[in-house]
């Protein structure tokens, strides 16, 4: 922790003329729609609303425990009726009690069809020996993953093949493992690969605007389905379509609540999203100084705006330094941070033994802050005791521009930003 800002520093003198990428996007808003007919209870007093999202109104509050049937997906908001009445929930408070579809299948009796001729081998990886060629289009049952390859049957014979060639046909994971359907649409023709780096295998390469839906994260690799293909992709090249989340909304790739952007471990910015500093949280800040040198306080800017790119280089000095597990207690993952708003700052006083550390709270200007920085619209974004919220420690020094109303009402609270609004970390 001691060094932490001399690789702020370090890290602003080398990345500072670091060129942008910048890139706009437009991406056709889809949903899928099926038919089914299954059973689902309500985890959640849940808003049964006239259309798929939280702008539409909201026709009733299905009481938590309520039994609801599905009519059609689209996207996370499942249309559902309940007690005579037909709206849209998000699934996201859902829990399945039914399924007619395949969901309840024995892992033991999962299928894939071959979607090349294929060798079976005597190990996991292509070192070991060829026991057959299976044809292109047969079927195969699946008895264990190991990694990229998978253990399989196939016509009495049993060995590894490489999954990059399997297409599954029945499915392996219950609704109730997976609930939350989050979506993305690539923003760049985009390689699906067999596993979570450059290193691995094309299967696909997914065109740019196409709708991934996540399977789960590795890093920055997310594992995703894209057209029944499973495999891994580079998420920077991702932006999120839905939130998991009702009251969040996502627009852009961004996620909102209560009209303000939303940062975490959790809910990302795009890569591409470079907006500068902002003018109104610098006026906001320089507005708190002056009030503040009325009591004979000063402070400055340590770090504001920090670009994506500047992040993951931060980001991986630090996990250089500290390990991943350490450097993410204190350190956003690039996308992850909120310095990509332009809206905070980093703030330290004259004496910098006390920049970014700790110790801040103990000075003049770090108490100060602490108790006023909401009438100026801040919030110190990352209090004390609250890691397992915020997933980050205790940063006396941090302050997000909210606006003076939501941040007198987050401080009156006496709540994290997650806690207040209901949005989850991590
Ligand atoms: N220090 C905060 C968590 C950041 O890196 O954005
Ligand atoms: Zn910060």
């Amino acid at each position: 922790m001691f060094t932490k800002r001399i690789f702020i520093f370090l890290a602003a003198l080398l990345l500072a003329l670091m060129p942008l990428g910048y890139e706009s996007f437009n991406l056709n808003g889809s949903s899928v729609v099926f038919a089914a007919n299954e059973s689902y209870q309500t985890t959640a007093n849940l808003n049964l609303r006239t259309g798929a999202g939280t702008t539409y109104k909201v026709i009733m509050v299905i009481p938590k425990g309520k039994q609801v049937t599905l009519i059609s997906k689209h996207g996370i908001w499942f249309k559902v009726s309940y007690s005579g009445k037909t709206g849209y929930v998000s699934s996201t408070y859902l829990k399945q009690l039914t399924s007619t579809s395949a969901a309840k299948t024995n892992p033991q009796t999962v299928k894939y069809a071959t979607t090349d001729n294929l060798n079976m081998r005597t190990g996991a990886g292509t070192t070991y020996k060829v026991v057959t060629v299976i044809p292109k289009g047969k079927q195969v049952t699946l008895l264990s993953k190991h990694g990229t390859w998978y253990k399989v049957t196939y016509s009495g014979k049993t060995g590894f093949v490489s999954s990059a060639y399997l297409k599954q046909v029945t499915s392996t994971t219950t609704p109730k493992e997976n609930p939350q359907t989050v979506k993305y649409a690539t923003t760049d023709n985009l390689n699906l690969r067999t596993g979570a780096g450059t290193t691995y295998k094309v299967i696909t390469i997914i065109p740019k605007g196409k709708e991934v839906t996540l399977i789960s994260k590795h890093g920055t690799w997310y594992k995703v389905n894209y057209a029944g293909k499973t495999g891994y992709v580079n998420s920077q090249y991702l932006k999120l379509l839905t939130s998991d989340n009702p009251k969040l909304t996502v627009k852009n790739g961004i996620t909102y609540v209560d009209g303000i952007i939303v940062v975490n471990k959790r809910y990302a910015l795009p890569s591409t999203y470079n907006p500068g500093e902002s003018k109104e949280a610098r006026a906001a800040f320089n507005k708190m100084l002056t009030d503040a040198k009325k009591k004979n306080i000063t402070f400055q800017v340590i770090s504001g705006f920090r670009s994506y790119e500047y992040q993951k280089n931060l980001y991986n000095r630090y996990v250089k330094t500290y390990g991943e597990a350490e450097a993410s207690r204190f350190s956003a993952k690039a996308g992850h941070s909120e310095h990509q708003t332009g809206l905070t700052f980093d703030i330290g006083g004259p004496n910098q033994a006390h920049w970014l550390t700790e110790s801040f709270d103990k000075t003049a200007e770090g108490k100060w802050l602490a108790a006023n920085a909401h009438r100026f619209g801040f919030i110190m974004r990352y209090p004390k005791g609250k890691e397992s919220v915020t997933g980050y420690m205790y940063e006396p020094w941090h302050f997000r521009y909210v606006g003076v109303e939501r941040a007198t009402k987050i401080f009156n609270s006496g709540k994290t930003m997650e806690e207040y609004y209901g949005f989850l970390g991590q």
